[in-house]
């Protein structure tokens, strides 16, 4: 959710810290701070409301010795949970002898702040902490203090006791003033790696921050910790022993770094969707079938026998799972369902034999869904499968089987290529289950034509741009309607419209307009609909017609061919796509429409207001 970098070095640290946060900032951009130490010397702490650009150029207002020339330094970039958007609420904080910032939610922090009043008032001369923020982080900070300072724990000892007393997540990285030339780390629910430099070692919530300094990283498991100096570390397990852990080579992506000459990473990423679609198709099917070395034959012998499937994700990914059920039961005949990782995790439930979970993220970090697989382990499924877009993810890691997205880093908060790479990956899925062998040449041949389809389909941005995103410009609200498939690609044509545009969005099976939505019908609501053919055509048009008679106006992406007439709308031809693959290819033009809409009302498309890309918190 929130970003986190840290740098031990032996050479100053600002711009590592700096630019590592900038990095991050697509995980969380209301406020960012850094605290940094020339050990022995001095300390200083910088914040401010707003993305790390902003503390950037106020440091440099700063002119301060030690923020450009310190050593050591831990950074956050904020997105909000405890206290508003503030520079006091913002990380790292301070109390006594510790500094820290903080991923996650420390849930029993008003029990904490309790306890910790109650051993002031205990202690003859202590005096109590007065807490400057509204956040739990900021407990955290007293209650690590508190143990170090009055309890006489060394660091290691302390963060060791930390979950016997915590209740909620963390994801932390502690410096001690005492012991000013190195830093601590410890993971309990939030995702915390570690970069071995020359000179210098890292700490960061996600390898991306530090990528260009190093290619060597240690992921840290849930309950451990860590010690870090400039040219020295070690990690300990729960129970504080010492232990070594593999260093994990992952190189340098130079694309990783920029938008490439888009003006936007959603712009790029939309514009890849042909490319990283091609390349996984590539990576498991040849013309003949499925290649030896594919990911899917593993998977085909987990699944063997299923006969239900289980789906569970938040967000995009949800959306996937939705069009999936109609894969599996069309081209499987397996029963599946999909369910919300946030009510699954907590509600009772039933699992009929034989039914494997799958999990669809693409960070593989999302801890309802992350915490809904921890439960699926438990449980008894057949497998559990995670569809992920990081490999050295949690998901993939905890779950017994997965299948990697393959669409490169995604930075842009609205999913767009994971999304139809997500799609792919389940139709490769459905292709590498078929006995059936119709099923799989249609599914065979649909794949392999499916980068030329999207690529095709980027070829109406222009036109969207300038016929059908004006419809918008002063829409205070709008529905999407779909059938078949494209009823959850209605689901996520509205949610990418309103995470982005700030629009109003709903999105329904177009069967169940005279069931509520059609009282919403008037001259201004634009009504979407995708018609891209096949057995639905004449029921879609019926529904037209009823939003028609109501006065309703439309905006329709069709197929050549397809006519879903009505008095008021606006036309927008789709190239000849195959049918088999048109939740992917119709998916394209709804992202062309949220990216161009919000763009002609002025708003950010990579980095909406109050949301996040990767949501490590419930
Ligand atoms: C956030 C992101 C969405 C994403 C969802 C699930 O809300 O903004 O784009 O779909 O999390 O994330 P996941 O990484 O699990 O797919």
């Amino acid at each position: 959710m929130c970003g986190i970098v840290g740098v031990v070095s032996s050479t100053p640290c600002k711009t590592r810290l700096i630019d590592g946060l900038e990095r991050l900032e697509y995980r969380g951009y209301d406020s960012a701070g850094v605290a940094i130490l020339q050990p022995g010397v001095s300390g200083e702490i910088a914040k401010s409301v707003g993305a790390p650009r902003v503390l950037r150029e106020q440091m440099v207002t700063l002119e301060s010795e030690t923020l450009e020339n310190g050593t050591v330094g831990i950074g956050h970039t904020r997105w909000a949970t405890h206290g508003g958007v503030t520079d006091k609420n913002a990380h790292p904080h301070q109390v006594g002898r510790i500094t820290l910032v903080h991923n996650g939610v420390i849930e029993n922090y008003v029990e904490l702040k309790a306890l910790l009043a109650e051993k002031h008032s205990e202690s003859a001369g202590s005096i109590p902490h007065v807490f400057s923020s509204q956040t739990d982080s900021e407990v955290l900070s007293a209650f690590l203090n508190y143990l170090v300072s009055e309890e006489g724990f060394d660091m290691d000892t302390a963060l060791q006791s930390l979950p016997s007393h915590i209740h909620g997540t963390y994801g932390l990285v502690v410096i001690d003033s005492e012991k000013p030339e190195e830093i601590w780390v410890a993971r309990s629910g939030s995702p915390m790696i570690i970069g071995l430099g020359d000179e210098s070692n890292y700490v960061a919530s996600d390898a991306l921050a530090l990528n260009p300094y190093t290619e060597n990283f240690i992921y840290l498991d849930e309950g451990e910790f860590a010690m870090l100096a400039p040219k020295s570390f070690q990690v300990f397990d729960a129970e504080g022993n010492a232990i070594s852990k593999r260093v994990e080579k992952l190189p340098y992506v130079s694309e990783n770094d920029g938008h490439n000459g888009y003006s936007s990473f959603m712009a790029k990423e939309i514009a890849e969707q042909p490319a990283v679609i091609g390349r996984l198709i590539r990576a498991h099917l040849s013309p003949s079938g499925l290649k030896d070395g594919s990911e899917l034959v593993a998977l085909r012998q987990k699944m063997l026998g299923a006969e239900n499937i289980h789906i569970i994700a938040c967000g995009t990914s949800f959306n996937a799972g939705l069009v999936a059920k109609y894969y599996f039961e069309k081209y499987l005949n397996i029963p599946t369902s999909v369910e919300i990782a946030s009510e699954f995790r907590y509600r009772d439930v039933a699992i009929p034999p034989k039914t494997v979970f799958i999990c669809v993220s693409q960070s593989g970090e999302t801890a309802d869904t992350l915490a809904a697989l921890r439960k699926a382990n438990e449980a008894g499924y057949q497998a559990t499968i995670s569809l992920c877009n990081v490999a050295t993810s949690s998901m993939v890691r905890e779950s017994q089987g997965s299948l990697m997205l393959q669409a490169g880093v995604e930075v842009g908060v609205a999913s767009t290529k994971a999304f139809t790479t997500q799609l792919t990956a389940f139709l490769l899925l459905a292709f590498a289950l078929s006995e059936c062998e119709a099923t799989k040449k249609l599914l065979l041949e649909s794949l392999f034509r499916l980068p030329a389809d999207c690529e095709s389909v980027l070829n109406i941005s222009d036109e969207i741009k300038d016929r059908a995103a004006p419809l918008f410009q002063e829409s205070q609200s709008c529905l999407f309607l779909g059938r078949g498939e494209q009823a959850p690609i209605a689901l996520e044509g509205a949610l990418k419209l309103k995470e982005l545009s700030y629009i109003h969005a709903e999105a329904y099976a177009a069967g169940e307009l005279k069931h509520g939505p059609l009282a919403l019908i008037d001259d201004v609501i634009p009504v979407v609909i995708n018609a891209p053919g096949g057995a639905l055509t004449e029921k879609l048009a019926a529904n037209v017609e009823e939003v028609n008679a109501r006065g309703g106006r439309f905006l329709v992406f069709s197929a050549p061919g397809v006519d879903v007439h009505s008095d008021n709308q606006v036309d927008i031809k789709m190239p000849e796509l195959s049918l088999v693959t048109a939740a992917i290819t119709y998916a394209i033009p709804l992202q062309m429409l949220s990216y161009h809409v919000t763009v002609l009302r002025g708003q950010n498309v990579d980095k909406p207001r109050n949301l996040a890309k990767s949501v490590t918190v419930e």
